[in-house]
């Protein structure tokens, strides 16, 4: 009985299967590669907001500092958005008749609150918290960045699991003093030795610990 299949056939089947290999490898790979750019990440993207609220008009030499405005951060899991009441303790006096708060002022006075579209947002299933953050010595800058010099408030981090891990297993170096945690421009002493002590003194005074078990963040 002669072979079904010639040895040529074998071979082109052994080609056919390497060959589907990888492409699916390579697909892959490039997906994974996709997955880790900053555009796949939401990272730089500009949303769109109601209204054209610029954090570089709001946040000038300390003038008025991130927490009049997000006052939950210290207290609750979120920060929170301000209200238009809020916006109102200043703009009821200064610049009332700019056309750019009009939505501010429509929402005042019909009551309904402005609809900020969010700019982080973590998926449900992973448990974050502001006020153990900020508490235990980790400024808004090292997860926001320079929000000051935003004109558009964009993700520059990718919030996403390797990004908390990387500095729950090894806090210390991202700790600073509490009454710095909204500075947007304090910075560890530049001389590495004095940098290692102050981060070993405010780890042992703020009782800091790593945290990498799985239920610290999903409960
Ligand atoms: C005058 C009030 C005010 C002050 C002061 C202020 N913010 Fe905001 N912030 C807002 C408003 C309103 C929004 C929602 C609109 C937007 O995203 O720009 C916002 C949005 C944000 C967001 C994005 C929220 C999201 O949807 O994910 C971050 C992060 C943030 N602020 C951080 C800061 C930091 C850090 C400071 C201090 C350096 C600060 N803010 C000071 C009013 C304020
Ligand atoms: C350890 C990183 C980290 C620090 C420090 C931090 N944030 Fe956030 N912030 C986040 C994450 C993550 C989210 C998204 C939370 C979510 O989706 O539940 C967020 C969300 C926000 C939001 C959107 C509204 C909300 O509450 O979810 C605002 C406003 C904000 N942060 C402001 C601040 C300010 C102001 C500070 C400093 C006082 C600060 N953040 C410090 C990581 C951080
Ligand atoms: C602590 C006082 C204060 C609060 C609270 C405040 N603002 Fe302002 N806002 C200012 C000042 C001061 C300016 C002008 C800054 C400049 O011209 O450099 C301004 C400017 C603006 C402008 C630009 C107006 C124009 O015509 O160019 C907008 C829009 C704005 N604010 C929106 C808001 C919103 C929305 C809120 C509430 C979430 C808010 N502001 C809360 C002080 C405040
Ligand atoms: C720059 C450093 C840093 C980043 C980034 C960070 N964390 Fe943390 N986180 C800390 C520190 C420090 C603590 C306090 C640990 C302690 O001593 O209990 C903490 C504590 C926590 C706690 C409370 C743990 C408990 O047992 O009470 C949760 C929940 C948490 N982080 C979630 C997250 C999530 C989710 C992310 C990423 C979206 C994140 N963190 C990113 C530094 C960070
Ligand atoms: C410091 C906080 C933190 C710890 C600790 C942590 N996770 Fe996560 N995890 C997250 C966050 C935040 C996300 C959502 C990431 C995103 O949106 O991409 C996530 C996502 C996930 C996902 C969904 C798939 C993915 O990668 O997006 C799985 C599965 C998961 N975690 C399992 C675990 C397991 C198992 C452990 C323990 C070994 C663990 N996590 C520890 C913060 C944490």
């Amino acid at each position: 009985m002669s072979a079904i299949f010639k040895p040529s056939a074998n071979f082109l089947a052994r080609f056919s299967l390497a060959a589907v290999g990888i492409v699916l490898g390579g697909s892959l790979l490039v997906l994974w590669g996709y997955w880790r750019t900053p555009y796949a990440q939401g990272l730089q993207e500009e949303i769109v907001q109601p209204v054209f609220f610029d954090h570089r008009h709001h946040v000038v030499d300390d003038l008025v500092d991130c927490r009049y405005c997000h006052f939950n951060a210290e207290r609750g899991a979120s920060a929170g958005i301000p209200s238009t009441e809020m916006c109102l303790n200043c703009h009821s006096q200064i610049w009332n008749k700019s056309p750019k708060l009009e939505p501010v002022r429509r929402s005042y006075f019909t009551g309904t609150p402005i609809e900020w579209n969010r700019v982080h947002q973590l998926p449900d299933f992973a448990y974050f918290n502001h006020s153990i953050h900020v508490n235990k010595g980790i400024g808004c800058v090292t997860c926001h960045g320079r929000i000051d010099q935003m004109a558009a408030v964009t993700k520059v981090n990718s919030l996403q699991m390797s990004w908390c891990l990387e500095c729950h297993r090894n806090p210390a170096p991202n700790l600073r003093p509490r009454d710095q945690i909204t500075s947007m421009t304090w910075q560890p002493p530049s001389d590495p030795a004095a940098a290692r002590l102050l981060a070993a003194e405010l780890t042992k005074s703020y009782d800091v610990h790593s945290r990498t078990s799985c239920t610290t963040c999903h409960r």
